[in-house]
């Protein structure tokens, strides 16, 4: 949300969506093939959010939600997490505990736990419209608004993004599977906002640049970095 004056909250509002893009730069540089992902939600959680019409600071907190909605997965090993196959049931269990785990590393943290609940935002991201998701089985509106609107945004990702054990949708495939899942896996009105804008925000993803490249590759050996190697 753009800040219109430079109040005390404000700074901490800037802060808080500062580390929330960090945290979730995070976890995405734990897999080069998914490493956009985080950021791909939040964008498109605020797309959905702005359709819905809701007021800008609620789209924010949704934003940053959406940032931060898979940090629990920095308590999953790295060979589940980077399975090159599906997950056997024993570690879809282990994998199923994420959303629970980002809540209690968020929980500390009043700002997310107050106002928006952007903690409750995390924790509910993979409960179902029917009640057939997890980890509380959470049905329709018990299920926060926020987390109702990333579960649409992640699976968009999730679809057009890479994945080591199929190959990735296309934008509009992944749109008609959103949609197929109206009322069953998501919320209908939900998916009736997202394809209100979808075809924009397709265009929007398609000119993003692939920003899937491992941060830096390493230094060749003898390398100096500049202002080390300056004169004292
Ligand atoms: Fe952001
Ligand atoms: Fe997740």
């Amino acid at each position: 949300m753009p800040c219109l004056r430079h109040t005390p909250w404000c700074a901490a509002h800037l802060t808080l969506h500062q580390f929330a893009e960090s945290l979730g730069a995070a976890i995405d540089v734990k897999d080069d093939l998914t490493c956009t992902h985080s950021q791909e939600v939040a964008v498109l959680s605020r797309h959905i959010a702005r359709a819905m019409g809701l007021a800008e600071s609620r789209c924010e907190a949704i934003h940053i939600a959406g940032h931060l909605h898979d940090l629990g997965k920095i308590g999953i090993p790295d060979h589940i997490l980077k399975k090159d196959g599906p997950l056997s049931n024993e570690e879809w269990q282990i994998m199923r505990q994420h959303p629970a785990m980002g809540y209690s590393i968020l929980k500390p943290v009043q700002a997310l736990t107050e106002g928006e609940r952007i903690a409750d935002m995390v924790l509910s991201h993979h409960e179902r419209f029917d009640g057939g998701g997890y980890p509380n089985g959470l049905a329709g509106e018990a299920i926060p608004l926020g987390a109702r609107i990333i579960a649409v945004a992640d699976a968009m990702s999730a679809m057009i993004g890479h994945r080591r054990y199929r190959q990735e949708d296309p934008w509009e495939e992944a749109v008609a599977e959103i949609n197929r899942c109206r009322g069953s896996h998501f919320d209908p009105a939900v998916v009736a906002a997202f394809l209100r804008v979808a075809e924009d925000v397709g265009n929007k993803i398609a000119a993003r640049p692939v920003a899937c490249q491992k941060a830096t590759p390493p230094p060749a050996p003898g390398f100096q970095p500049l202002a080390d190697s300056l004169p004292a």
